[in-house]
């Protein structure tokens, strides 16, 4: 279980990153540029409004609030857009209508956007009573989990227990569904015309990308192949995006689940790149994004992918403040477009601590991580080697060990104004991150400063 104060990081980011969320939508919707950035600033700070509320992991249920609050706008109504965190008692004891989009992370849990709601008032022993609130809940989700829509089932149930009433049946979303979403818009607005419904449905905007390069990292490794991928974008406009954002990938095998990729590039660098794990299931078959990625695409064939921002793991706010990395495994890849951003700045410094199996073939991107440590881009590089750790003295280490060992150097950092980003393995590295950050920090400490936004994850 991961702690509450650990799972602030993404929300609290959210509310801070109000104007990397104008950023988010202008970015997605660059056909509407100017005009969105226009209805993000009407649509906050009004004090009557309707509330738009969203607990979001990775950015879905966030980005969906936001063009829901537009289409509600532009059927007349005012909206406030907020983060279920940033919601308190006597905000939502007063309102009379709210939307809620909520998903739902690791094995049914609330994703980190809700994790302050749920323990100062879904499990607090005298919740406030909501009988003036009508309310519509999306809960997004994904059915091959065993809880399908389990966080937003709770929220659910939690709101009808205070008095609240549903203005409709929650509806749930299975991996973004077109018909569950297109039913969710004209239950916000039953009114709309059947052509501004259709003007409403985002058209599915992935589009070929085309394999420039795929280089093997991790020869000779135990652990399964990682690769670092390159991709040229398709023809148009050229595509933005920020350090700290995904992709999505669809594969035609499975398409009703598209895949996240976190990206290891900057926009700066000419093309996008990844770094992807082959999977390899049981049976010997390869995963089905990951095959594809690092196997089945040949060079110089596209794949299709839409980029995806991730206000919760983007610098926004911490541009001028040192950084301190930590991931294992293919969360280089995230940690790795920070660090390249960082070279692009100037700004610093910037501490790496990452986490693989042995140095002689896990210690993925070596030339580029040395290179920056001697050109001090990296202020302190700490690589954590498992494998050789157990050779050498019997235990295995992992990231979350080396951060104790350096309590000390670490509360300096954070006295300093240090804000932490946490890329890689939600199960063991970052659940064991979080618990030695709580040991070294204190967890009011943690928690402050997931509040200020300078704890941030991205993290699966
Ligand atoms: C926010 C986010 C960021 C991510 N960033 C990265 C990244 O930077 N790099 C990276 O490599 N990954 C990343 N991932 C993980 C990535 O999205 C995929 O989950 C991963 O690549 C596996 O997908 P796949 O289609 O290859 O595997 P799938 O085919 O979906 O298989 C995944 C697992 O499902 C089970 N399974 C599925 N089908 C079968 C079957 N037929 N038989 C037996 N078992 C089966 C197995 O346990 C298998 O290992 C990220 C995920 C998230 C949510
Ligand atoms: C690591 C991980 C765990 C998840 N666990 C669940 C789950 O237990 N139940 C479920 O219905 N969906 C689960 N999902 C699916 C998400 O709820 C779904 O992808 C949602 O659209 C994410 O929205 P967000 O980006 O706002 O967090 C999980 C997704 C990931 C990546």
């Amino acid at each position: 279980m991961l702690s509450e104060a650990l799972r602030w990081a993404a929300a609290s980011a959210s509310v801070a990153a109000y104007g990397a969320l104008c950023a988010g939508i202008w970015w997605r919707e660059r056909a509407r540029a100017s005009a969105a950035a226009a209805d993000a600033a009407a649509l906050a700070g009004q004090g009557d409004a309707v509330l738009m509320v969203h607990a979001s992991q990775t950015g879905q249920a966030e980005s969906l609030a936001w063009d829901s609050a537009r289409w509600l706008h532009a059927g007349g109504t005012p909206v406030r857009v907020v983060a279920l965190n940033a919601l308190d008692a006597t905000t939502l004891g007063q309102a009379r209508q709210a939307y809620f989009i909520a998903s739902t992370y690791g094995e049914g849990d609330a994703p980190d956007g809700a994790s302050v709601f749920v323990e100062r008032l879904m499990e607090s022993p005298t919740p406030p009573t909501l009988k003036q609130l009508s309310y519509g809940l999306l809960a997004l989700g994904d059915r091959e989990y065993a809880n399908y829509c389990g966080f937003g089932r709770r929220l659910d149930d939690w709101l009808q227990a205070q008095g609240a009433q549903p203005a409709f049946p929650r509806i749930d979303v299975d991996n973004g569904a077109p018909s569950a979403l297109a039913q969710w818009r004209s239950r916000l607005r039953p009114d709309a015309s059947e052509q501004d419904l259709a003007d409403a449905s985002p058209s599915p905007d992935f589009a070929p990308w085309r394999l420039v390069s795929r280089e093997h990292l991790n020869p000779g490794s135990d652990g399964g192949p990682v690769f670092l991928l390159g991709f040229m974008p398709p023809p148009g406009p050229d595509p933005v995006w920020e350090a700290g954002d995904l992709v999505q990938v669809v594969v035609a095998a499975d398409p009703g689940r598209p895949r996240d990729y976190s990206i290891a590039s900057t926009v700066h660098d000419g093309e996008l790149q990844l770094i992807v794990r082959q999977e390899r299931h049981p049976d010997g078959s390869l995963g089905a994004a990951s095959g594809l990625l690092t196997s089945t695409l040949a060079l110089g064939d596209t794949v299709a992918m839409r980029l995806r921002p991730h206000p919760g793991f983007r610098l926004s706010g911490n541009e001028e403040r040192p950084l301190i990395l930590i991931g294992n495994g293919t969360g280089l890849a995230g940690l790795r477009a920070h660090l390249r951003a960082r070279v692009a700045t100037g700004k610093g410094p910037n501490w790496l601590l990452f986490g693989e199996r042995r140095a002689a073939h896990d210690f993925l991107c070596r030339a580029e991580l040395e290179a920056w440590r001697a050109d001090g881009t990296l202020a302190r590089l700490d690589m954590v080697f498992s494998r050789d750790a157990e050779a050498a003295q019997g235990e295995r280490l992992y990231v979350q060990h080396r951060l104790l060992q350096q309590a000390d150097e670490m509360v300096a950092w954070v006295e300093r104004g240090a804000a932490i980003y946490v890329c890689g393995s939600l199960q063991g590295m970052a659940a064991g991150v979080d618990g030695a950050l709580r040991q070294v920090l204190g967890p009011d400490r943690l928690a402050a400063l997931a509040v200020e936004a300078r704890y941030r994850r991205d993290v699966y």
